[in-house]
């Protein structure tokens, strides 16, 4: 194979490695953080104390899962349908209330890892042996649109972890729009929104003392090392955050310490770095609720109701059809 007809056959992790590593300012996209390593690393970060998202949104569920499922059509029953559903430990909380009050209903969880798929299937049958489930492998969207004329019954889609805020506004607007489209007027979408709050408690949520943060999103240059045959020194670069109060956007950064140059051999690519230039990789926005009013209308969604932590420092919203 030559140069030319290679460049067809770059993987979505290659082309951004590329793209984004070329650019200036330069980036790397946080979805690349997971694999094994970088999902251990995010369930070390869930665990954090500082890490409030988590816990937040398990208390809602946990505390709040009768009042949410009133929203639920328990007549005519309905398909519970999650979006990314990880290890389910959170919205087991939900489906342990429907399963007490014997709810005619399906869970069908969508994700990306049959891996994940299988674990949480298992898992399901053990401890919540009452629930109908069916495990869905693939994107969201293509895996929604089959969806789309799969029962004539109510369709609750959760999506959980305010993983939206990982999106900027406009790509947020695409991702609601997209849903949207799937949703017949009867439907409701469950979703969770991280809130602005002391500037000093989303800081710390991003940037804890032991360094977790710090090698999660390091793991993206440790990915590079390994699969395309990089020299990143990690030694050499930095975890930094910031947190814009008035936009409520928190953005992570990889900066290096020093004038040096990456050579990333199966991409026959040499990058240099000044000292202190960065390298962007998240953003983690937070939300007030005219910001996410303002987001459901561009996608022709309206709030249905809100349910908020006790701290205020998390909402789970949810959304109908307007
Ligand atoms: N995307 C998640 C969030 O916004 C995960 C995350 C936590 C993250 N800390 C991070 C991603 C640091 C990149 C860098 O909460």
């Amino acid at each position: 194979m030559n140069s030319t007809t290679k460049t067809n056959t770059y993987t979505d992790f290659e082309k951004d490695v590329i793209d984004g590593l070329q650019a200036y300012p330069k980036h790397l996209s946080s979805k690349f953080i997971y694999d094994k390593n970088g999902d251990k690393l995010f369930q070390d970060i869930m665990a954090m104390p500082e890490y409030y998202l988590t816990n937040c949104e398990y208390n809602i569920l946990k505390y709040q899962s009768a009042s949410i499922a009133e929203k639920f059509d328990l007549k005519e029953g309905f398909d519970l349908i999650e979006l990314g559903a990880g290890d389910g430990k959170k919205t087991k909380l939900l489906l342990n209330h429907l399963s007490n009050i014997n709810a005619n209903f399906t869970y069908l969880p969508v994700d990306i890892s049959q891996n994940v798929l299988d674990e949480l299937g298992s898992s399901l049958e053990k401890e919540l042996p009452k629930v109908k489930f069916e495990l869905l492998q693939g994107s969201y969207f293509h895996v929604l649109s089959q969806l789309s004329s799969y029962n004539k019954r109510q369709k609750v889609i959760l999506v959980l972890g305010s993983n939206i805020g990982n999106l900027l506004h406009n790509d947020a607007i695409e991702f609601l729009k997209k849903i949207q489209n799937n949703m017949t007027a009867n439907d409701l979408l469950f979703m969770g929104f991280d809130q602005k709050k002391h500037p000093q408690i989303v800081l710390d949520a991003y940037n804890d003392p032991k360094g977790i943060t710090e090698a999660f999103n390091k793991n993206l240059l440790l990915r590079i090392n390994k699969e395309l045959g990089g020299n990143f020194d990690l030694e050499s670069f930095f975890h930094w955050e910031t947190y814009d109060p008035e936009t409520g956007t928190a953005k992570s950064f990889l900066v290096s310490r020093v004038n040096q140059e990456v050579k990333i051999k199966n991409l026959n690519l040499t990058i240099s770095f000044k000292a202190w230039e960065t390298i962007h990789t998240e953003i983690s926005q937070k939300y007030d609720d005219e910001t996410v009013k303002w987001l459901a209308q561009e996608a022709n969604l309206s709030i249905d109701r809100r349910f908020e932590s006790e701290t205020g420092y998390y909402k789970n919203y949810t959304f109908k059809k307007s």
